[in-house]
């Protein structure tokens, strides 16, 4: 069989055997659940657990690992946030923009769908970014830092700074889902309120995300039961601290201890921009190609004239070639495009430039 070659880790990264390892280490050897114990195991499982969210707080410049709180993944977090902010603050207006995935502003467009609040968009740019000269006023702004679908980075400091002069307490959120992969993420200087991304695009497992609070002191937690509460006795509670306060009941605990070992590994990649801007040229060359993205995105999108996105993704398939075709869950930055659908190229540390190769070869014979 020929080696499948994967170029959507866009989609999901592949998985490395030090993640594999990391998992299956803290299954054999200290399982035990967190935070409810005093076992040789329970306080193994703690120390783990510890260990992850320090590592991540470092990994995202955060003040303090009391800022992470362990998600499922950027969809639960967005859709946590709503009730998070909505939980403590009246919310009258939220910003949001094409360059949105489904997942960053469906949560909230859902709410303004009951006429409980208004959305307002973010005009982009010339070249699909945000407009960070023509941000409007709102309570709250959803801020994706990199499109699934341009693979390009926004300047996250100069918008969020851009909203803060238009309404000093806006309420900040940024969906890093595809920027972890390709820039650091700075949350203070980013100077944002919540920051989500999900483990599984950087190498480590599904099922384990982060969501950054800068002041998680402010708001109420959206879930409550087992672990997120000190003392209950008659009609009180003592809600605990975060990050107990946002992490109600059993986390994700093998997923957590092979996230470390993830962004350790996605550090050391150099981030395949030859693999990239190979393909890109290459494809820029093919006249049935119409590229969407510029030439220095972390991903190709393109449509090819005259064949439906699904039939490039089945035959491209047939040659063990994994690309992602379809609206890729971001509706709007498509009709911004005035396209239906598209095909996104996208590589991770697995990739060589002999995927590249042999992917233009099969491109080529698909389209000629
Ligand atoms: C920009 C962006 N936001 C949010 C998501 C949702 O991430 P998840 O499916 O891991 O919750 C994705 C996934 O593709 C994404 O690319």
């Amino acid at each position: 069989m020929n080696k499948i070659i994967y170029l959507d880790a866009a989609a999901s990264a592949l998985k490395s055997s030090g993640v594999i390892d990391a998992e299956t280490r803290f299954l054999r050897d200290s399982y035990a659940n967190t935070g409810r114990g005093v076992c040789a195991r329970s306080i193994a499982a703690d120390e783990m657990l510890a260990h992850a969210r320090e590592y991540v707080a470092n990994f995202i410049g955060a003040e303090s690992a009391n800022q992470v709180i362990f998600t499922s993944g950027t969809t639960d977090a967005m859709n946590r946030i709503v009730n998070i902010v909505r939980g403590t603050k009246n919310v009258k207006t939220v910003a949001v923009a094409d360059i949105d995935h489904h997942s960053a502003r469906m949560p909230w467009e859902n709410v303004a769908r009951r006429g409980e609040m208004e959305l307002v968009k973010m005009p982009l740019d010339e070249n699909y970014d945000i407009d960070a000269g023509n941000v409007p006023y709102a309570d709250v702004m959803v801020i994706t830092a990199m499109s699934n679908v341009m693979g390009v980075g926004q300047d996250v400091q100069k918008i969020i700074a851009a909203a803060r002069d238009k309404n000093p307490n806006v309420i900040t959120i940024v969906d890093a889902a595809q920027y972890v992969a390709h820039a650091p993420i700075d949350v203070q200087k980013w100077n944002c309120d919540f920051m989500c991304f999900s483990g599984h695009k950087i190498g480590a497992n599904t099922g384990v995300g982060v969501m950054y609070i800068k002041d998680p002191d402010v708001f109420m937690p959206d879930k409550f039961g087992g672990g997120m509460v000190q003392t209950i006795s008659g009609d009180t509670w003592n809600i605990d601290v975060a990050p107990n306060k946002f992490e109600a009941g059993t986390l994700p605990l093998a997923q957590i201890a092979g996230l470390p070992v993830a962004i350790d590994a996605w550090r050391t990649w150099s981030g395949g921009a030859d693999i990239i801007s190979y393909m890109y040229d290459e494809l820029s060359k093919m006249p049935r190609v119409q590229l969407l993205t510029p030439r220095d995105a972390k991903i190709i999108s393109f449509v090819v004239r005259d064949m439906h996105v699904l039939d490039f993704g089945v035959l491209i398939g047939a040659h063990d070639v994994c690309v992602r075709v379809g609206n890729m869950c971001a509706s709007w930055m498509h009709h911004a495009l005035g396209v239906d659908g598209s095909i996104r190229i996208s590589v991770g540390p697995w990739n060589t430039m002999d995927d590249a190769v042999r992917t233009v070869d099969i491109i080529r014979g698909i389209i000629k």
